[in-house]
């Protein structure tokens, strides 16, 4: 059976609802029993509209005083889904919390506000969230205090706020990507009027600098720009996340000098579509490769970025990666498939041809560059033949582990709305042979590490063995070793031992003078 996008119309049916009032602070109606305050909410013709206005940068983001009480005794929880945008976003949520006085707790029985920070990304990740709603209802009739949030990309969905609205009346509280810094006032609203909030904006708003952020560990996220601009035709990351906006150079380099003081060891410059950092400054000649050039400069011993696009990865920044120093040989490049027609489909924008004549730039310049990826298999219509190319280029490039996923529909984006005649089965199939390369391949490089020494920057004890400890190499790999607690937060090097496929276990050599790869 082909997939079928869901339907999610049905959910949008506003007949039974009746409106209370309505001024410049949106509509009060009532649905289901529920006081719904319609702030504003999201709308998919809008999100994909891209226009010229100016985006502002505003550095006064304090919390008023007025809300900085707001949590004392009490406790708030976030879930959170999907990509590492979405952790980031989390860590700047806690912030907010924290700065409002609420105490952190992992446990919900304790929690007086339980956030869930949404993906959109895939069906199944959808359906995860809409399964934990179901769950938290029955705390809610419980606890009826709780106040229970929906943030994050799925809050972007005009089909999803619908769908909410009618079935999960027991949500207090809906906002989106934009407007995270608005957190405190919607839930000084939310807990003030005991009516269900939304507030979700279509349009990108400013880029707002200062925001608090709760970290933890020795690595920390920095967000360098926001949207995509791309459009690629399976991708709903462009509606939910809106246009591209490059934070100011000066404020990503005096973030990442702070965090080197406060004695981060690492850290991963985040964005939709990296390389496409910069585009959008009207006033500045400076682009992603600028940028990590301008990160050699810094005293932080390693710097990663994630996730880049192969279309706008240029010489520059391949020439400032060489260089290598704090700059990591690791980089990850989704190709989501081999085949060129089926990349002109999902408007892409380069062939199988560029995209492997990009790789072979890269492996001349950084000849240990690891290189690693995201594939979508069973794209509409997808050919035996065109998933071979994906299997072919896949061994050529010789990526040492990849994301695999099978096509999802996303309601609203321009793959939707292709023939796919795809059966199901075909499509799993396809994503196992897939995965049984992809375990070759990161079987065989790791082995090709047997016996050499190679830097850890070590994380912490094992999960499975708190006698051994886990790092990872520059490149990203897993390395479990035994050695003292103490080396926790440093960085050591170790001599492989027996590469296993997931994972690496290596002994302590600790000689700073022994070579490194
Ligand atoms: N279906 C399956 N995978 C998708 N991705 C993005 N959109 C979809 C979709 N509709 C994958 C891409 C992207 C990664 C973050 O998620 O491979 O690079
Ligand atoms: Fe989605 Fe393509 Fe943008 Fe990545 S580059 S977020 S796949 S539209």
């Amino acid at each position: 059976m082909a997939q079928e996008p869901k339907d999610y119309s049905k959910y949008f049916d506003f007949s039974g609802a009746k409106l209370i009032s309505e001024d410049e602070q949106g509509k009060r109606i009532r649905l289901g029993g529920r006081e719904i305050h319609l702030m504003s909410e999201p709308n998919t013709r809008r999100e994909k509209q891209r226009g010229k206005e100016q985006v502002q940068v505003l550095y006064d983001a304090a919390i008023p005083e007025e809300l900085r009480s707001l949590g004392a005794n009490r406790h708030y929880m976030i879930t959170t889904y999907g990509c590492q945008m979405n952790e980031h976003d989390t860590e700047v949520m806690k912030g907010m919390f924290e700065q409002m006085g609420y105490t952190a707790t992992e446990d919900r029985r304790e929690a007086d506000v339980i956030l869930l920070n949404t993906c959109a990304i895939r069906e199944n990740a959808e359906d995860k969230v809409f399964g934990e709603l179901g769950h938290l209802k029955t705390l809610k009739t419980e606890r009826p205090e709780l106040l229970l949030g929906v943030c994050g990309c799925m809050s972007q969905e005009e089909s999803v706020v619908g769908r909410i609205l009618q079935k999960h009346a027991h949500v207090d509280l809906i906002f989106g990507t934009h407007n995270i810094h608005r957190l405190p006032h919607l839930l000084q609203d939310a807990l003030m009027n005991k009516e269900m909030v939304v507030e979700v904006w279509s349009k990108e708003g400013d880029i707002i600098e200062n925001l608090p952020k709760k970290r933890e560990g020795m690595r920390a996220w920095v967000n360098i720009m926001y949207g995509c601009d791309k459009f690629c035709t399976y991708c709903i990351v462009p509606y939910t996340r809106g246009k591209e906006r490059s934070r100011r150079p000066a404020d990503v380099i005096a973030e990442v000098r702070e965090l080197a003081r406060q004695g981060y060891k690492e850290i991963t410059l985040l964005g939709q579509n990296v390389n496409a950092y910069g585009k959008d400054f009207e006033d500045l000649d400076y682009r992603f490769g600028d940028l990590m050039r301008d990160m050699t400069a810094i005293d932080i011993p390693r710097v990663r970025f994630t996730t880049s696009h192969p279309r706008d990865f240029d010489d520059h920044l391949i020439e400032v990666l060489a260089g290598q120093g704090n700059l990591v040989e690791h980089i990850h490049l989704p190709v989501q498939s081999g085949s060129t027609e089926i990349l002109k489909r999902m408007s892409r924008k380069y062939t199988r041809d560029s995209y492997l004549e990009l790789v072979g730039k890269i492996k001349r310049a950084i000849p240990n560059a690891v290189l690693t990826t995201d594939i979508i298999v069973g794209f509409p219509g997808e050919t035996e033949a065109q998933f071979e190319e994906t299997m072919t280029l896949v061994r050529e490039v010789g990526f040492e582990s990849a994301f695999t996923f099978i096509y999802s529909p996303r309601e609203g984006t321009p793959a939707a709305g292709m023939t796919d005649d795809v059966p199901t089965e075909v499509k799993k199939a396809r994503l196992q042979r897939l995965n049984a390369l992809m375990t070759e391949l990161a079987r065989e490089s790791n082995d090709r590490l047997q016996g050499a020494v190679v830097e850890l920057l070590v994380e912490g004890e094992s999960k499975n063995n708190p006698d051994i400890l886990s790092g990872r190499t520059r490149t990203n790999k897993l390395v479990h070793f035994a050695g003292p607690k103490s080396l926790i937060g440093s960085f050591v090097h170790v001599k492989v031992t027996e590469p296993m496929t997931w994972y690496i276990k290596a002994e302590l050599v600790g000689s700073e003078s022994a070579a490194v790869l």
